[in-house]
């Protein structure tokens, strides 16, 4: 049976030049690089400069994709970004990108899923594929978390950082097993009666502020490696796929300790899971498409491998997606 399944042609990301080490948060705050270090992973981070928007890391990262890819964003039927950092209230940064690109045709939205922005953009452009809607689709995460920190909370400010990372999708044809390329599953879940977890507390219609990110760290960390074992698994099954299948796991990048419970929570070693969160902090809706470029540049995703990726975040929101790159 031929089915169309979408199939990821290209990769890529970006980081800001300023990289900012955890040693320099002891200048001003009570904490340390061992602290910082030991409870989450996290040396460094990148910092965006004062003139760079979210669409200007989203546009170095998406130029990147389309190279890897080897096609012209004219090529592109449509742009998913997500982001909780755009640029401006409206319009989408996602049509910023587009004009960016000189794209004239074809359509550009964002998603909002802070953290899970990634998966829920990349299931939401998997669907339009294999609805016909789109061939190709440019799929990005871009975030300058940077921007809504409190500074002076030191259980939040250390952990969050900015970049940009860009998938392409192509609709093509498979047989409908699990040995076909291209995304094999995908599992999307929110609870909104946790929002008071983890929020910015401001916003158009409430404040008319921007607002700083304020979050209750040991509550969404127990969240965290329940929902996002329970979402892989869930992911995996979806695809009729088991863990020893993976090649890799691209996990979203908060916390080492996260990360690793997850891990051994699903039955999978550490020596398959990609973890790039000591260089650059939590990038939010970015760090997922931004592991899986670091990764594939240092050549461990190779062509045909089974990778699992899984986020939480804001909201809760959570969600996995299995792809055979
Ligand atoms: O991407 C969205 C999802 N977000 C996450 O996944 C984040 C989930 N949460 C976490 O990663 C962890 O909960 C944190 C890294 C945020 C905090 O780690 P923790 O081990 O849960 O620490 P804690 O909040 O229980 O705090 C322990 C102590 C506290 O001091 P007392 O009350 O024991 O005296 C904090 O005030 O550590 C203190 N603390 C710090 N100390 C030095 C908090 N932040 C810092 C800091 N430096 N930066």
């Amino acid at each position: 049976m031929s089915v169309t399944r979408a199939v990821a042609i290209g990769c890529g990301h970006y980081l800001p030049d300023r990289v900012v080490e955890n040693a320099e948060f002891e200048k001003t705050l009570e904490t340390t690089d061992e602290w910082i270090r030991s409870r989450t992973g996290i040396e460094r981070r990148h910092f965006a400069a004062d003139d760079q928007k979210t669409s200007d890391l989203a546009l170095e990262a998406a130029k990147m994709a389309l190279k890897d890819a080897g096609i012209d964003a004219s090529d592109l039927d449509a742009i998913v970004l997500a982001t909780a950092t755009p640029d401006q209230t409206f319009p989408s940064t996602a049509t910023k990108l587009q004009a960016a690109l000189g794209m004239n045709g074809g359509f550009a939205f964002d998603i909002q899923a802070v953290c899970a922005g990634f998966i829920f953009a990349i299931s939401t452009a998997n669907s339009m594929i294999i609805a016909g809607q789109a061939k190709r689709i440019l799929v990005v995460g871009a975030e300058t978390f940077s921007r809504i920190m409190d500074w002076t909370d030191r259980g939040t400010c250390v952990l969050f950082g900015d970049g940009a990372g860009a998938v392409v999708l192509e609709a093509q044809q498979g047989d409908g097993s699990s040995a076909d390329r291209g995304i094999l599953s995908t599992d999307l879940n929110s609870d909104g009666q946790f929002n008071n977890l983890l929020y910015v507390d401001g916003g158009v219609s409430s404040t008319q502020t921007t607002g700083v990110l304020r979050m209750q760290g040991q509550e969404v960390f127990k969240h965290a490696v329940t929902k996002l074992a329970k979402t892989g698994e869930t992911a995996m099954e979806r695809a009729g796929v088991t863990a020893d299948d993976i090649a890799w796991v691209v996990p979203h990048q908060a916390n080492l300790r996260i990360i690793k419970r997850t891990a051994a929570k699903m039955g999978i070693s550490m020596d398959k899971i990609v973890v790039t969160v000591q260089d650059h902090g939590n990038t939010s809706a970015a760090s997922i498409p931004l592991a899986l470029s670091v990764a594939k540049q240092r050549g461990d995703i190779k062509r045909g491998d089974l990778l699992l990726m899984e986020a939480i975040g804001g909201g809760l929101a959570w969600g996995a997606a299995t792809i055979r790159w």
